[in-house]
Formats: structure tokens, sequence, C-alpha cells
């Protein structure tokens, strides 16, 4: 019933993020190599769906270092983020990084109104006027916003800022796969392509995300009502944080399709293996069974070391001696699931080929899927955010909007 809701909604073309994978991308790319070749630093601007997605795959291919190294980077830029909060602290510490003689600001947001983005554009802007001067700042603006609507878009029409759209039917959370996420990771040179290949290719009548989907209603119908994800590859870190977005601001809703009020709250947490298991573990393991658990594993990493002999008189590290380090977290991750499932924990494990951008692609497309069915067999509005709206109603009013 559920599954058939999402399939007939989509049929009709009603669930925008299903048919970004199958999106003419071509402006996108061309943007993104101007700006490549003309900028030495870029810095997105986002917060909540126009930040995290993009954060998410760029530090599962490009990793934590990419910044640091010029070889990683092979001529691209460096990308940093800001604009998901405004603590000044971490707004300084950007500025005193950013090569301002050659940097571009990308401003993402749909609604093109949030407090967090504008303040710190209009900070930044203003840097950028007082250092490169009039001409070179309206080259180095770039916005990604809604095609009519919205400040961002009056600000983009009226200054003449090179930009490109969100599609209105894609919501922020659904729309790593669309520009907000598309053009600053075309500007890394992440094969966007690839990402969207990955996400074709897993087809919207596909059984997984909905069995998916249905294991966690039926967790939560019973006692766990709290959803761990945990992937045990270090770069998939931020992909939590994304995840952790997508499930909570689509299904914790008051009320129902009918109005009723239900109060629906799957409760996502991020969670990283192993770090995890030397600080939540004993938690999952013994607290109440009141949580689901999610691995995400990858099977062949890009790299991988062996251990190699050491200390011979010693013979608690001798075990270590020729496994390689992909061996020891698949261990890692084995045995805290069989810990789990000992004391009748619910666990489930995805398992990617590679980190690479079609995998990725299919993983995110995955749970964008799952959260659509998940929503549909709570009856729920998926794709709605009054809780976050009120937020910045209020927000305004504080500010003197
Ligand atoms: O997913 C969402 O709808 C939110 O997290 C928004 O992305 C976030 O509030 C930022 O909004 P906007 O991109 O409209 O500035």
């Amino acid at each position: 019933m559920a599954k058939r809701t999402v399939i007939e909604a989509e049929g009709r073309g009603e669930l925008g993020f299903t048919k970004l994978p199958f999106a003419d991308v071509s402006a996108i790319e061309e943007l993104a190599q101007e700006i490549a070749n003309e900028f030495h630093d870029v810095v997105v601007i986002g917060i909540g769906g126009s930040d995290l997605g993009t954060r998410a795959v760029f530090h599962a291919l490009k990793g934590s270092i990419y910044n640091l190294k010029e070889e990683v980077r092979a001529g691209a830029p460096r990308l940093f983020f800001a604009g998901d909060t405004t603590d000044p602290v971490a707004l300084q510490e950007i500025i005193d990084v950013v090569d301002w003689q050659s940097a571009a600001l990308v401003m993402v947001s749909k609604s093109g109104n949030t407090v967090e983005q504008m303040s710190v554009f209009i900070y930044l802007r203003n840097l950028l006027l007082e250092k490169v001067g009039d001409e070179q700042t309206k080259r180095a603006i770039i916005t990604v916003t809604d095609a009519t609507t919205g400040t961002l878009r009056q600000i983009t029409d009226q200054e003449g800022y090179r930009s490109v759209a969100i599609p209105s039917d894609v919501g922020g959370r659904f729309s790593v796969l669309a520009s907000p996420g598309l053009l600053p990771l075309a500007i890394v040179g992440v094969d966007i392509r690839s990402l969207l290949k990955g996400a074709a290719d897993l087809r919207v009548d596909d059984e997984r995300p909905a069995h998916y989907a249905l294991i966690q209603y039926a967790a939560y119908r019973r006692t766990q009502r709290i959803h761990v994800i945990m992937p045990y590859t270090y770069n998939l870190r931020e992909v939590g944080f994304w995840f952790r977005q997508l499930w909570a601001e689509s299904l914790g809703k008051a009320k129902n399709l009918e109005g009723s009020e239900v109060h629906v709250s799957p409760t996502p947490i991020a969670s990283l293996g192993p770090t995890d298991q030397h600080s939540q573990g004993q938690l999952y393991r013994e607290g109440a069974n009141d949580k689901t658990y999610t691995f995400v594993t990858v099977r062949e990493p890009r790299v991988n070391m062996t251990i190699p002999a050491a200390f011979p008189r010693v013979e608690g590290v001798q075990y270590l001696a020729g496994h390689n380090f992909n061996e020891i977290l698949l261990a890692e991750q084995q045995s805290t699931e069989v810990a789990l499932q000992e004391v009748d924990r619910p666990t489930c494990c995805i398992v990617l080929d590679r980190l690479d951008e079609y995998h990725l692609g299919q993983l995110l497309f995955f749970f964008e899927l799952a959260t659509a069915y998940a929503g549909a067999l709570f009856g729920i509005n998926t794709y709605d955010q009054p809780g976050v709206e009120r937020g910045k109603e209020l927000m305004y009013e504080i500010l003197g909007k």
C-alpha cells in the first residue's frame, strides 16, 4: 500500500527528487568548469539541505586532506563550507585561510531567505568588495536558488550574478543530486554523471529501499524508535549527518495526512564505527532495546595496508601481523553486529562494493527512497518541514525582520 502510494506519486511526477538522476547536467558542468578555471578557492554557503549533502559527498570522495594537498586536488579549487553557523569564530577561521584575491562564493538557498546563509553571504560579499572591487565580486558570486522566488533570486537578478536554479519540486534535504549538491561537487572534480548514474540504476521500484523502510517502521511500532546509522568507513561519517537530517525532518511530524495529532518521531543517530564502539558500544548493547542499527561498509577500499610483523618476543601482538586494515575494520563491524544480535537488537548492513561516485549515488538515492516509503507507511507528509519554518519565523521576529 505504502509502496503503491510512492510509485503512483512518482508516476504522476509528484516526487521531484526521483527525476533528478535522469536530468541533463551539462549546464552545471559548464559553469563548474568556468569557476574551477577562474578561482583558487571556493566557499560554499549553505545550511541544512543546502549544505549537508554536499559535505557528505565531498568528504566521502575527497577525504579530509583535500584542501591541504595540491596533488590530491589536481588543479581544482580548494573548497570551504560556511553558512551552517553564524558563530563568528568559525567564520573568522575560514576568512583567515581563504585566498580572497582568487575566491568565489557559491551561495545556496532554496528559499533565498534563511538567516544563517544570508548573514554570512552579506558579510563575505562585503569582504570581497573590499579586497577585489565591484567587478570581480560580481564575477565571484554564484547563486543556487529558486528560479523565480525569494530574496536571493531578487538579489541575483538585480546584481546579474551567475546562477543555477533549484527545481521547485525538490526540497532541501532531497537536493544533493540537484544543483545545490552538484554544482559545488563538480567544481572540485566529482564525476556528477556517475553519481547520478548510480542513483538512476537503483530503480524507483527496487524492492530494497521499501524493505528497509518497512523494517524501520515495524521496529518503530515495536519499541525501537531510535535509528542508529553507523558507517564503518571514516569518509562516510558525514553521510550519517546527511541521513540524520533526511530521516528526522521528513518523518518527525505532529500530524498525519488526515490532520490528526500523531507525533511520529523515528529519531536518527549518526554514529561512526569503530570510533563509537569505544564510546557508545556499551549503551548500544546493554541499554534499552529501543534502537535499530544500520551499518554501512565498503568491500574494496581505495587504499589498503598490511600490518607488518613486529615485536617478535611479545605474544600479544602477533595476531595482527599479515592482516590488512580493511580486514580489521570489517572484523570490528561484524563483531559489533554479532554482539548486538546476541541480545536481540535489530541490525542490518549495507555493503558498498567501492566508495566511488557511482556507489555513493546509489546509497544516497537508496536512503531518499527509503525515506519516501517510510513517510508513506507513517501516513505523514514527508516533504514539508513546518517545525523548521516556525523556528525561522520566530528568529525573524527576534531579529526584527
Ligand atoms: O531541508 C530543508 O528544507 C532545510 O534544512 C533547508 O534546507 C534549510 O533550512 C535551508 O533552507 P534554504 O536552503 O531554503 O535556505
